[in-house]
Formats: structure tokens, sequence, C-alpha cells
């Protein structure tokens, strides 16, 4: 989705940043397996606009996001983008589909023109050879379920997410090999029912950051999440038992990954360093790999998480044909299980790691000035496609998102974008030749969209939207000549950056 959602965490976690990235490795588009895509990726609320959640949150006013609907626009525009994206020489893209486009009503009756929209996004893609990776969840909840049984808090979600899952491996099976059900549920945890920042802005005291209708911050994170995890299983299952042998498709997951590093060589921040694995990726990748959450999560939260009956169990174990990353940046963990707080734990005082050191220091005692100044860090995206590899058996994996955001404004001469890009394709590439099983890599985004908790202020697009002209007209940067060159023409990639020479951005 974006970055900018790292900074809410960062904000409110803890400790930043990065390290220097290892330079000088170079590489071209055929030093990867020939199986492996390059693609990149939208989502369907970014883009366009739809009754859910999101939308009755961005019309709260409780951000400075700048909204005024522009989003809607675009929607007319996403065909053309497709030409674009066979021109620049995507191998894949990924989209996401919009539940309540397709159910306005949760359940129930499918909008006809819904199908027909992704029909013929579906039809182009296919057309110009794009390999179609489809999101069937990224946050946009339709608000009748909100408002019935406060959506992903209730199983009763369960077997409305799995309806409408059909609906989409139904119409669109034929053509769609590569469905992920969840785009980032440790986030939707976290963002919707913890702190609250991210809708249905579910939060309580002393945890919420805004002034959220009073909810538990204690226990809903952990309930959302149990729901989210039985709904995945439950779609995987139907995929297999239904569609898999006609369609021959496969079904995965996705997280959003923090390179983690402990913020010194003590014992104690080495096991905050894991149990932040614990909390952020085991809390999800932990049940479909072994069947129950890590021992670590259960020790410390206690009766405030829930527990998976055994048939619940069988059913998450193994359920899923690969997991996504979602990931932009790297933490330093601190231990903070001194702290002896006996008042009532939310998420992030479970992970007892350190919340409250300045964010502008670096272990090393280097002070940085910006700190919303994220510092690049490739290596952390090697270690945790490496970690995974060796904590859940080896499983596929493809990078879903990686980007680098920059203010909207900012010139079409994005060098530092191509740096980033070129520096975590790279440890990909360190991290599939240390043996990591992965499958796929693509860059957020492909052209300018509405970012979260940043609007349009900050954009990551390999294309730049200018969202103030009526023909919302696109324009290459850097970075998209770049990306195509090394697709198309086999260029070669050096993570100290490329020449200038033929990448100038057309005006
Ligand atoms: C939070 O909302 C309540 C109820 O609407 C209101 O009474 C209170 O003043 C608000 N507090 C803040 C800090 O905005
Ligand atoms: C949250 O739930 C826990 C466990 O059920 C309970 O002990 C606590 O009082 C609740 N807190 C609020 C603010 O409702
Ligand atoms: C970008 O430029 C537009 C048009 O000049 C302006 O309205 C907008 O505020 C600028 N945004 C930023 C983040 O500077
Ligand atoms: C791509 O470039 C590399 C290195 O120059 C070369 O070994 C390889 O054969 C090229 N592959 C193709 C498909 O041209």
């Amino acid at each position: 989705m974006e970055g900018a959602r790292a900074r809410l965490f960062i904000g409110v976690l803890c400790c930043l940043v990065v390290l220097e990235r290892a330079v000088g490795l170079e590489f071209t588009r055929s030093d990867f397996p020939s199986d492996f895509v390059f693609g990149s990726a939208t989502s369907a609320y970014q883009e366009r606009c739809q009754t859910t959640v999101l939308v009755m949150w961005l019309q709260t006013d409780i951000t400075n996001i700048r909204y005024n609907g522009i989003i809607m626009l675009s929607y007319r525009y996403i065909l053309e983008d497709v030409k674009l994206m066979a021109d620049t020489g995507l191998e894949a893209y990924r989209l996401s589909i919009s539940w309540s486009r397709l159910i306005p009503d949760g359940r129930g009756e499918v909008n006809p023109k819904g199908v027909e929209y992704y029909n013929g996004l579906i039809d182009d893609l296919v057309k110009h050879g794009i390999q179609i990776h489809v999101m069937i969840y990224q946050l946009d909840l339709p608000q009748v379920l909100e408002d019935e049984y406060q959506g992903w808090l209730s199983p009763k979600i369960i077997d409305d997410f799995t309806a409408y899952a059909d609906v989409c491996f139904k119409e669109f099976g034929d053509r769609v090999k590569y469905w992920t059900t969840l785009d980032e549920p440790n986030i939707i945890g976290i963002g919707s029912y913890d702190s609250g920042l991210w809708p249905p802005q579910h939060c309580s005291n002393p945890f919420r950051v805004i002034n959220c209708t009073i909810r538990n911050s204690t226990v809903e994170p952990y309930i959302a999440v149990h729901n989210l995890l039985l709904a995945h299983a439950s779609v995987y299952n139907l995929y297999h038992t239904k569609y898999h042998e006609l369609q021959g498709g496969i079904v995965g997951i996705n997280v959003y990954s923090f390179g983690i590093y402990p913020f010194s060589d003590s014992n104690a921040d080495k096991e905050a360093a894991q149990r932040y694995h614990d909390f952020s990726v085991g809390w999800i990748v932990n049940p479909l790999t072994y069947g129950d959450y890590p021992l670590i999560m259960k020790k410390i939260v206690g009766p405030r998480l829930p527990v998976f009956t055994k048939y619940q169990s069988e059913m998450l174990r193994g359920a899923f044909d690969f997991i996504g990353l979602n990931h932009y940046t790297s933490l330093y963990v601190m231990d903070d299980s001194h702290n002896t707080n006996l008042g009532p734990h939310d998420f992030y005082a479970d992970t007892s790691t350190q919340s409250s050191i300045s964010r502008n220091i670096m272990p090393s005692g280097q002070y940085i000035p910006d700190p919303s100044e994220i510092v690049p860090d490739p290596d952390g995206l090697e270690h945790m496609l490496e970690y995974l590899k060796a904590t859940y058996d080896n499983p596929p994996l493809y990078v879903q998102e990686n980007g680098l955001g920059m203010t909207t404004n900012s010139s079409l001469e994005d060098k530092k974008r191509i740096d980033f890009l070129s520096g975590f394709i790279g440890s990909t590439l360190t991290a599939i030749r240390n043996g990591a099983n992965v499958r796929g890599y693509f860059v957020w985004s492909f052209i300018d969209v509405f970012e979260f908790l940043a609007g349009y202020d900050t954009t990551f697009g390999l294309y730049s939207v200018d969202f103030e002209s009526k023909e919302k007209t696109r324009k290459p940067r850097l970075s998209a000549h770049w990306y195509s060159n090394f697709l198309k023409n086999n260029g070669s990639i050096s993570t100290t950056g490329l020449s200038d020479e033929g990448y100038h951005a057309e005006q």
C-alpha cells in the first residue's frame, strides 16, 4: 500500500533506522530465475472510490489528507494505464478487487457493472501478456458489514468474505491465477483496532492516538486478526476444493514486514528483536505453518489471545501457497520487558519492546536530523526473506510491495528512487542466491495514487500523475525509464546507481 504507514508504525513503536547498503552488486534481468516475475502494483480504493469504511474515514477529516473526491476521477484512466504498463515492459501487475464494487451490500447480490469492469481490465491485461495478481481484500471493508456486526471483530465475516472470494474465483479465475486473500492483516490488527489511526478507527484509552469511540485496544487487535486468519483459511480451502483443479491457480496471504535489528548486542535486545518478529510476521505466518500462534505471544497475551480449536488449527496449517510481503523499511528494537507497568496492555505493550527512545539517535550515537527521512536499508529485506526461509520451512515468497515515497511535486528526476529500487532488487537476488524461494517482486506503485496518511502529498509512482489537471496527465519519471530498460533490454543494474545516460525524463 504505502510507506507512510511504516512511519505511523515507527512513530508509535520506536526506533528507526538503518544501515549502509551493500554496494557494487551488479546484475541483469536474466540473473533472476526465468519464472521469476517483475511487476508493479496499485489498489482499488487508492484509485477509485466506493462506499467502504475507507471512504467514511476519509470523510471524517481526522487527517490532513486532501481528499475532495479526486480519486474518483481516475476510474476511467485504468485501461489507458494497461497500455502504459505494456509499453514499460511490466511482466506482472498486482491489482486489488473492491468488495463493495462487486457486492454492494457486502453479501448477496452481485453488481453486474462491477463484474463487467473487472472483466474489461483483466481481458486487457491478458491481451497485453501481463501476468495478473489479484489482492482480494485491501482494507476496503463494505461499510454495511461494519455497521451490521463490526466487520472483522465478528466471526460472521468469515462466511461473507468466503462468499465474496467465491464470486471472484468464479468470475475471474479462468484468467487470474495468482490470488492473495488479505493485504497486511497484521497492520489491520494494529492500525484499525489498537492505535485506531486506520478505519474503522477502534481504540481505547490509554492507547488511542485519536479520539475513537471507545473500544478495546487490549483485545480487539487479537480478535480481528483471529478472524482474518480463519477467513483466509476458509478462502484457501474453498479454492483448493472447488476451483484449483479446473483453474490451476494459487492462493497466498500478505504480511507487512520490517527489517529487524536488535538495538544493541545485549541478549535482552536480541530477544526483543525475536519477540518483534513473532508479534509482527509470526502472528500471521506461524498459525499458517504450524497451526498456532507463536509461543511467546501465547505466553505474554495470555487469555486475551483467542484460541484455535483443534479443527481450526488443522484447517490453518499449510493453508497457503505463498507469502507476500509489503516491505519498505527497517527498525531497531530495544527490550522493554523490565517495564513493570501493571495497567492494561495493548499490542505494543505486549511486544515488550522499547517505544520511547529518541527516534533521531542511531545506535552508533549518530544524530539523524530529520527522522522522517527514512534511510533505505535493502539488507533488511534480504534478512527478512532469509528469516522466513529459515523459520517457516522455505515458503514461496513474493515481494508484493516495495518502493520509495517522495514529495509529490519533486521533479521527474527521481534518482533517489532508482537507487532505492536497485538496492532492494539486488537484496532480493542475494536472498535467492542464499536459497530463499522468492518468486516475484512488485514496485509500489506504478502510477502516483492516493496514499494513506499522506494523501497526495507523498507519492510512490514510477509515473507521475498531475492530479490538478483535467486529463490527470501521466509522465514517466526516470525510475520508469530505468525499470523499463532493466526489464526490456536486460539492462544491468548496480546498487551504486546507474549513470544518467539515456534516462532523461520525457516532458
Ligand atoms: C472526544 O470525543 C468526545 C465525544 O464526542 C468529546 O466529548 C471529547 O471532547 C473529545 N475529545 C477530544 C480531545 O477531542
Ligand atoms: C477490555 O477487555 C478486557 C478483557 O475482556 C477487560 O478486562 C477490559 O476491562 C476491557 N477494557 C475496556 C476499556 O473496555
Ligand atoms: C503541488 O503543487 C500544487 C499545484 O501547484 C499545489 O497546489 C500543491 O499544494 C503542491 N503540493 C505540495 C505537497 O507541495
Ligand atoms: C543479459 O545480460 C547478461 C549479462 O550481460 C548476459 O549474460 C545474458 O546472456 C543476457 N540475457 C539475455 C536474455 O540477453
